[in-house]
């Protein structure tokens, strides 16, 4: 497709929630309609499949096309209930070394006449895996948590997303795992201070939640329940990436308690 978008989720801290943000953003847009492929470019570990339910499914990896075995399409499966979601799954008996960013450009470039929207979740770290993540990347979305140490490793993959050629357009955050509570008691970092601190445009904001851990074991990605009120801040993602501005405050203001919510749309209403 002439107008097909690719992503990559990445990150510098593993379990920040990449994989999380992928399936879930990635699930919204398919419902709005988009055909979606997303590609676990874990190489070696692999979990999209398993926090998608389709573990069974898959036969085909990454590997297989690579190797020139499979052509992209004939190996991605398709999500049980939303048919237009798509997965390209990783493989846990190859390693890193076994792609290159080449192999994924040519991957991406094949899959693009088929997808409106293609997401590539990365592996933690800034090795070989995180190279062949952004390879074929038109936008970067870096997920952190509001932790020091997880903004520190951001602000690192944003330096080095910029040596790559990323320009200030083409990367943007999201924090998760955000507890209003302790932002309101100063024990917590708020989004408005990391997004100063990291100078990118905040994409959006996930409150911290059991329910999200129980949807990741489950292999049902929680946004497939229309009435979970977890879902709206991954739906406001979903139509800020379409380009319609909703507003960061209201991310979480379903999730924050009476009383709280005048305090949070203040505290991120400065956008
Ligand atoms: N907003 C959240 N609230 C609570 N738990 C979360 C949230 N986001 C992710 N998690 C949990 O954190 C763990 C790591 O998330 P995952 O998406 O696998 O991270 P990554 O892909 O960056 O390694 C998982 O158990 C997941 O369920
Ligand atoms: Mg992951």
């Amino acid at each position: 497709m002439d107008d097909s978008k690719v992503f990559v989720v990445t990150s510098g801290k593993g379990g920040v929630g990449k994989t999380t943000v992928t399936a879930n953003v990635g699930a919204c847009l398919a419902l709005l309609g988009y055909n979606v492929c997303l590609i676990d470019a874990d190489i070696g570990l692999k979990n999209l499949d398993l926090v998608l339910g389709l573990e069974n499914r898959v036969v085909y990896t990454i590997i297989d096309v690579v190797r020139g075995n499979k052509d992209p399409l004939e190996a991605v499966v398709k999500h049980k209930l939303l048919k237009n979601l798509n997965l390209l799954a990783s493989s846990q008996i190859a390693n890193k070394d076994m792609v290159s960013e080449q192999d994924m450009i040519n991957l991406v470039n094949e899959l693009s006449k088929h997808y409106h929207y293609i997401i590539i979740d990365c592996p933690a770290g800034i090795e070989r895996g995180f190279k062949n993540s952004i390879a074929p990347a038109q936008q970067a979305i870096i997920v952190t948590t509001p932790e020091l140490t997880a903004i520190s490793d951001a602000d690192r993959v944003i330096g080095m997303l910029e040596n790559q050629g990323f320009s200030e357009q083409r990367v943007s955050l999201i924090v998760n795992r955000l507890k209003p509570r302790m932002v309101q008691r100063d024990k917590m970092v708020s989004p408005d201070e990391i997004k100063n601190a990291l100078a990118v445009e905040l994409l959006g904001v996930v409150p911290d939640s059991e329910e999200i851990i129980v949807s990741t074991n489950e292999g049902n990605p929680l946004v497939l329940d229309e009435k979970n009120r977890l879902s709206v801040p991954f739906k406001n993602i979903a139509q800020r990436i379409l380009g319609n501005p909703i507003p960061i405050s209201e991310d979480i203001s379903g999730s924050s308690e009476d009383g709280f919510l005048g305090f949070i749309k203040k505290l991120l209403g400065r956008r």
